[in-house]
Protein backbone atom coordinates (compact mmCIF):
# COMPACT_ATOMS: atom_id res chain seq x y z
CA UNK A 1 0.00 0.00 0.00
CA UNK A 2 2.98 2.33 -0.24
CA UNK A 3 2.04 5.43 -2.13
CA UNK A 4 -1.19 4.96 -1.49
CA UNK A 5 -2.69 8.37 0.27
CA UNK A 6 -5.80 8.30 2.86
CA UNK A 7 -7.43 11.50 4.00
CA UNK A 8 -9.30 10.63 7.27
CA UNK A 9 -11.95 13.42 9.14
CA UNK A 10 -12.15 13.11 12.80
CA UNK A 11 -9.17 11.46 13.87
CA UNK A 12 -9.81 12.72 17.56
CA UNK A 13 -10.70 9.62 19.14
CA UNK A 14 -13.18 6.43 17.86
CA UNK A 15 -13.18 4.95 14.50
CA UNK A 16 -11.28 7.76 12.90
CA UNK A 17 -8.44 7.17 15.38
CA UNK A 18 -8.45 2.77 14.93
CA UNK A 19 -8.74 4.29 10.87
CA UNK A 20 -5.81 6.18 11.21
CA UNK A 21 -3.35 3.65 13.34
CA UNK A 22 -4.72 0.52 11.09
CA UNK A 23 -4.12 2.31 7.87
CA UNK A 24 -0.52 3.30 8.55
CA UNK A 25 0.43 -0.25 10.22
CA UNK A 26 -0.99 -1.19 6.91
CA UNK A 27 1.21 0.88 4.70
CA UNK A 28 -0.76 3.71 3.24
CA UNK A 29 0.45 7.03 3.85
CA UNK A 30 -2.60 8.69 5.77
CA UNK A 31 -3.50 12.51 6.68
CA UNK A 32 -5.07 11.80 9.71
CA UNK A 33 -7.18 15.06 10.14
CA UNK A 34 -9.07 16.40 13.50
CA UNK A 35 -10.52 19.92 14.26
CA UNK A 36 -8.68 21.15 17.97
CA UNK A 37 -4.59 22.13 17.66
CA UNK A 38 -4.25 20.02 20.73
CA UNK A 39 -5.62 17.03 19.32
CA UNK A 40 -3.52 17.45 16.07
CA UNK A 41 -0.62 17.93 18.15
CA UNK A 42 -1.45 14.77 20.19
CA UNK A 43 -1.52 13.19 16.48
CA UNK A 44 1.89 14.31 15.39
CA UNK A 45 3.37 13.17 18.53
CA UNK A 46 2.51 9.71 18.19
CA UNK A 47 3.71 9.58 14.20
CA UNK A 48 0.79 10.52 12.66
CA UNK A 49 1.14 13.20 9.86
CA UNK A 50 -1.86 15.22 11.03
CA UNK A 51 -3.59 18.24 10.12
CA UNK A 52 -6.38 20.66 11.32
CA UNK A 53 -9.66 19.77 9.21
CA UNK A 54 -12.99 21.59 10.65
CA UNK A 55 -15.81 20.52 8.25
CA UNK A 56 -17.88 23.68 10.13
CA UNK A 57 -15.02 25.79 8.18
CA UNK A 58 -14.90 26.42 4.91
CA UNK A 59 -11.73 28.15 5.18
CA UNK A 60 -10.04 24.93 7.38
CA UNK A 61 -11.28 22.74 4.57
CA UNK A 62 -10.03 24.72 2.17
CA UNK A 63 -6.27 24.75 3.85
CA UNK A 64 -6.43 21.11 4.47
CA UNK A 65 -7.17 20.23 1.25
CA UNK A 66 -4.49 22.86 -0.64
CA UNK A 67 -1.54 21.56 2.45
CA UNK A 68 -2.17 18.08 1.50
CA UNK A 69 -2.03 18.28 -2.09
CA UNK A 70 1.06 20.15 -1.66
CA UNK A 71 2.47 17.29 0.24
CA UNK A 72 1.52 14.74 -2.16
CA UNK A 73 2.06 16.33 -5.75
CA UNK A 74 -1.98 16.48 -6.42
CA UNK A 75 -3.01 13.26 -5.59
CA UNK A 76 -4.70 11.51 -3.17
CA UNK A 77 -6.19 7.85 -3.55
CA UNK A 78 -8.58 8.17 -0.71
CA UNK A 79 -10.80 10.34 0.96
CA UNK A 80 -12.70 8.90 4.60
CA UNK A 81 -15.76 11.19 5.61
CA UNK A 82 -15.55 10.01 9.44
CA UNK A 83 -16.10 13.13 11.27
CA UNK A 84 -19.52 13.75 13.04
CA UNK A 85 -21.60 13.79 15.76
CA UNK A 86 -25.19 12.83 17.08
CA UNK A 87 -27.58 15.55 17.95
CA UNK A 88 -29.79 13.92 20.57
CA UNK A 89 -33.20 15.32 21.15
CA UNK A 90 -36.84 15.15 20.19
CA UNK A 91 -37.68 16.73 16.56
CA UNK A 92 -40.02 19.19 18.06
CA UNK A 93 -37.20 20.33 20.54
CA UNK A 94 -34.40 21.44 17.75
CA UNK A 95 -34.45 24.50 16.85
CA UNK A 96 -33.28 26.06 13.22
CA UNK A 97 -29.75 26.82 14.43
CA UNK A 98 -29.59 23.46 16.15
CA UNK A 99 -30.87 21.23 13.35
CA UNK A 100 -28.27 23.37 10.77
CA UNK A 101 -25.48 22.78 13.04
CA UNK A 102 -25.85 19.14 12.69
CA UNK A 103 -26.35 19.45 8.78
CA UNK A 104 -23.13 21.55 8.55
CA UNK A 105 -20.93 19.06 10.24
CA UNK A 106 -22.33 15.75 9.07
CA UNK A 107 -23.20 16.88 5.64
CA UNK A 108 -22.67 19.98 4.64
CA UNK A 109 -18.68 20.36 5.39
CA UNK A 110 -18.24 16.34 4.50
CA UNK A 111 -19.43 16.92 0.81
CA UNK A 112 -17.86 20.60 0.41
CA UNK A 113 -14.43 18.39 1.16
CA UNK A 114 -15.34 15.43 -1.42
CA UNK A 115 -16.23 17.96 -3.86
CA UNK A 116 -12.92 19.53 -3.76
CA UNK A 117 -11.10 16.14 -4.14
CA UNK A 118 -12.98 14.68 -6.90
CA UNK A 119 -11.53 16.98 -9.50
CA UNK A 120 -8.19 15.07 -7.99
CA UNK A 121 -9.50 11.82 -8.27
CA UNK A 122 -10.79 12.59 -11.67
CA UNK A 123 -7.47 13.83 -12.98
CA UNK A 124 -5.86 10.53 -11.60
CA UNK A 125 -8.33 8.04 -13.04
CA UNK A 126 -9.28 6.72 -9.59
CA UNK A 127 -9.94 7.06 -6.31
CA UNK A 128 -12.19 5.64 -3.45
CA UNK A 129 -14.38 7.32 -1.23
CA UNK A 130 -16.01 6.05 1.94
CA UNK A 131 -18.34 7.21 3.72
CA UNK A 132 -19.12 6.56 7.64
CA UNK A 133 -22.84 6.81 7.57
CA UNK A 134 -24.60 4.42 10.84
CA UNK A 135 -27.49 1.84 10.92
CA UNK A 136 -29.40 4.99 11.33
CA UNK A 137 -28.78 6.06 7.60
CA UNK A 138 -31.63 2.91 7.11
CA UNK A 139 -33.75 3.29 9.72
CA UNK A 140 -34.55 5.53 12.30
CA UNK A 141 -35.28 5.95 16.24
CA UNK A 142 -37.03 8.28 18.31
CA UNK A 143 -35.14 11.20 19.80
CA UNK A 144 -32.10 11.01 16.96
CA UNK A 145 -33.97 12.40 14.35
CA UNK A 146 -31.10 15.46 13.81
CA UNK A 147 -28.49 12.66 13.33
CA UNK A 148 -31.14 10.17 11.68
CA UNK A 149 -31.87 13.04 8.97
CA UNK A 150 -28.14 13.82 8.23
CA UNK A 151 -26.97 10.09 7.89
CA UNK A 152 -30.04 9.24 5.74
CA UNK A 153 -28.85 12.68 3.14
CA UNK A 154 -25.88 10.99 3.36
CA UNK A 155 -26.63 8.19 2.09
CA UNK A 156 -28.90 9.74 -0.86
CA UNK A 157 -25.71 12.21 -1.66
CA UNK A 158 -24.17 8.91 -2.10
CA UNK A 159 -25.96 7.20 -3.71
CA UNK A 160 -26.37 9.77 -6.25
CA UNK A 161 -22.42 10.52 -6.69
CA UNK A 162 -22.63 6.56 -7.20
CA UNK A 163 -24.43 6.91 -10.68
CA UNK A 164 -22.83 10.09 -11.49
CA UNK A 165 -19.32 8.42 -11.05
CA UNK A 166 -20.06 5.15 -13.29
CA UNK A 167 -17.33 4.45 -15.60
CA UNK A 168 -14.65 6.66 -14.10
CA UNK A 169 -13.12 4.25 -11.63
CA UNK A 170 -13.95 6.12 -8.77
CA UNK A 171 -15.79 4.33 -6.00
CA UNK A 172 -17.75 5.34 -3.15
CA UNK A 173 -18.63 2.95 -0.54
CA UNK A 174 -21.00 3.25 2.77
CA UNK A 175 -20.28 1.92 5.92
CA UNK A 176 -22.90 1.30 8.53
CA UNK A 177 -22.23 0.95 12.26
CA UNK A 178 -24.31 0.07 14.80
CA UNK A 179 -22.95 0.65 18.29
CA UNK A 180 -18.96 0.96 18.26
CA UNK A 181 -17.34 2.11 21.53
CA UNK A 182 -15.93 5.40 20.73
CA UNK A 183 -16.40 9.22 22.64
CA UNK A 184 -19.67 8.85 20.48
CA UNK A 185 -22.22 9.28 23.56
CA UNK A 186 -20.01 11.64 25.57
CA UNK A 187 -19.88 14.13 22.79
CA UNK A 188 -23.67 13.22 22.13
CA UNK A 189 -24.44 14.10 25.72
CA UNK A 190 -22.39 17.36 25.63
CA UNK A 191 -24.98 18.57 22.73
CA UNK A 192 -27.89 17.44 24.76
CA UNK A 193 -27.06 19.65 27.48
CA UNK A 194 -25.92 22.34 25.32
CA UNK A 195 -28.81 22.23 22.96
CA UNK A 196 -31.91 20.70 24.27
CA UNK A 197 -34.52 22.50 26.68
CA UNK A 198 -35.23 19.37 28.65
CA UNK A 199 -37.65 21.64 31.64
CA UNK A 200 -40.05 22.74 28.80
CA UNK A 201 -40.16 19.75 26.90
CA UNK A 202 -43.05 17.49 26.17
CA UNK A 203 -40.64 14.65 26.51
CA UNK A 204 -39.48 15.20 29.52
CA UNK A 205 -40.03 12.07 31.03
CA UNK A 206 -38.46 10.13 28.32
CA UNK A 207 -34.95 12.28 28.72
CA UNK A 208 -34.64 11.25 31.74
CA UNK A 209 -34.24 7.16 30.22
CA UNK A 210 -32.38 9.07 27.28
CA UNK A 211 -29.82 10.31 29.70
CA UNK A 212 -29.49 7.50 31.63
CA UNK A 213 -28.21 6.07 28.65
CA UNK A 214 -25.66 8.85 27.41
CA UNK A 215 -24.72 8.65 30.78
CA UNK A 216 -23.49 4.90 30.62
CA UNK A 217 -25.83 4.06 33.82
CA UNK A 218 -27.30 1.64 31.59
CA UNK A 219 -24.52 -0.13 30.72
CA UNK A 220 -22.92 -0.93 27.31
CA UNK A 221 -25.23 -1.10 24.26
CA UNK A 222 -26.21 -4.35 22.98
CA UNK A 223 -23.93 -5.81 20.18
CA UNK A 224 -21.47 -3.29 20.64
CA UNK A 225 -18.24 -3.66 18.29
CA UNK A 226 -14.93 -2.20 19.01
CA UNK A 227 -13.76 0.47 16.32
CA UNK A 228 -11.70 -1.97 14.37
CA UNK A 229 -15.06 -3.69 13.04
CA UNK A 230 -15.14 -0.83 10.87
CA UNK A 231 -11.27 -0.79 10.08
CA UNK A 232 -12.09 -4.38 8.99
CA UNK A 233 -14.29 -3.08 6.31
CA UNK A 234 -12.69 0.13 5.02
CA UNK A 235 -10.00 -2.20 4.37
CA UNK A 236 -12.11 -3.93 1.93
CA UNK A 237 -13.72 -0.87 0.46
CA UNK A 238 -10.14 0.77 -0.34
CA UNK A 239 -8.35 -2.87 -1.54
CA UNK A 240 -11.18 -4.47 -3.40
CA UNK A 241 -11.01 -4.56 -7.07
CA UNK A 242 -14.88 -4.02 -6.84
CA UNK A 243 -16.24 -2.09 -3.73
CA UNK A 244 -19.08 -3.10 -1.97
CA UNK A 245 -21.56 -0.10 -2.45
CA UNK A 246 -22.72 -1.02 1.54
CA UNK A 247 -20.50 -2.67 4.43
CA UNK A 248 -22.86 -3.36 7.27
CA UNK A 249 -20.88 -3.26 10.93
CA UNK A 250 -22.41 -5.24 13.87
CA UNK A 251 -25.64 -7.41 13.95
CA UNK A 252 -28.14 -4.89 14.05
CA UNK A 253 -27.59 -3.94 11.06
CA UNK A 254 -27.21 -6.57 9.73
CA UNK A 255 -30.95 -7.27 11.35
CA UNK A 256 -32.73 -3.71 10.28
CA UNK A 257 -31.38 -3.83 6.49
CA UNK A 258 -33.66 -7.17 6.30
CA UNK A 259 -36.53 -5.76 8.34
CA UNK A 260 -36.91 -2.75 6.79
CA UNK A 261 -37.35 -4.84 3.65
CA UNK A 262 -39.69 -7.37 5.03
CA UNK A 263 -41.82 -5.59 7.57
CA UNK A 264 -44.74 -3.44 6.43
CA UNK A 265 -44.31 -0.14 7.88
CA UNK A 266 -46.46 0.11 10.95
CA UNK A 267 -45.10 -3.17 12.17
CA UNK A 268 -41.62 -1.77 11.52
CA UNK A 269 -42.35 1.14 13.57
CA UNK A 270 -43.70 -1.01 16.57
CA UNK A 271 -39.95 -2.57 16.31
CA UNK A 272 -38.59 0.51 16.40
CA UNK A 273 -40.26 2.17 18.93
CA UNK A 274 -39.49 -0.77 21.46
CA UNK A 275 -35.62 -0.96 20.18
CA UNK A 276 -35.62 2.73 20.81
CA UNK A 277 -37.49 2.69 24.54
CA UNK A 278 -35.14 -0.24 25.63
CA UNK A 279 -31.79 1.24 24.16
CA UNK A 280 -32.62 4.55 25.96
CA UNK A 281 -32.84 2.38 28.95
N1 LIG B 1 -19.96 4.99 17.74
C1 LIG B 1 -21.05 4.53 17.15
O1 LIG B 1 -21.82 3.79 17.77
C2 LIG B 1 -21.34 4.87 15.71
C3 LIG B 1 -22.35 4.14 15.07
C4 LIG B 1 -22.64 4.43 13.75
C5 LIG B 1 -21.93 5.40 13.08
N2 LIG B 1 -20.95 6.10 13.72
C6 LIG B 1 -20.22 7.12 12.94
O2 LIG B 1 -18.85 6.90 13.07
C7 LIG B 1 -18.14 8.13 12.84
C8 LIG B 1 -17.11 8.33 13.93
O3 LIG B 1 -17.75 8.43 15.20
P1 LIG B 1 -17.15 7.77 16.52
O4 LIG B 1 -18.08 6.70 16.94
O5 LIG B 1 -15.73 7.45 16.34
O6 LIG B 1 -17.38 8.97 17.56
P2 LIG B 1 -16.34 9.97 18.24
O7 LIG B 1 -15.37 9.20 19.07
O8 LIG B 1 -17.21 10.97 18.91
O9 LIG B 1 -15.56 10.61 17.02
C9 LIG B 1 -16.16 11.57 16.18
C10 LIG B 1 -15.08 12.37 15.49
O10 LIG B 1 -15.69 13.36 14.66
C11 LIG B 1 -15.07 14.60 14.94
N3 LIG B 1 -15.84 15.78 14.62
C12 LIG B 1 -16.95 16.28 15.23
N4 LIG B 1 -17.26 17.46 14.69
C13 LIG B 1 -16.35 17.73 13.73
C14 LIG B 1 -16.11 18.82 12.85
N5 LIG B 1 -16.87 19.91 12.85
N6 LIG B 1 -15.04 18.75 12.00
C15 LIG B 1 -14.22 17.68 12.00
N7 LIG B 1 -14.38 16.63 12.82
C16 LIG B 1 -15.42 16.66 13.68
C17 LIG B 1 -14.77 14.53 16.43
O11 LIG B 1 -13.85 15.55 16.80
P3 LIG B 1 -13.86 16.20 18.30
O12 LIG B 1 -13.15 15.22 19.19
O13 LIG B 1 -13.11 17.48 18.11
O14 LIG B 1 -15.29 16.42 18.68
C18 LIG B 1 -14.20 13.12 16.50
O15 LIG B 1 -12.87 13.12 16.05
C19 LIG B 1 -19.22 9.21 12.78
O16 LIG B 1 -19.49 9.50 11.43
C20 LIG B 1 -20.43 8.56 13.42
O17 LIG B 1 -21.62 9.11 12.95
C21 LIG B 1 -20.63 5.85 15.02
Amino acid sequence: MKNRTILITGCSSGIGLCLADGLRERGYRVFATARKSRDVEKLNAAGHESLMLDLDSSESINDAVTEILKRTNNSLYGLINNGAYGQPGAVEDLSRDVLRAQFETNLLGTQELTNKILPVMRQQGAGRIIQISSVLGIICLAYRGAYNATKYALEALSDTMRLELRGTNIYISLVEPGPIASRFRDNALAAFHANINVANSAHKTRYEALLQRLEGKSGKMPFTLPPEAVLEKVIHALEADRPRVRYAVTFPTYLFAVLRRILPARWLDTVLYKVGDSTNK
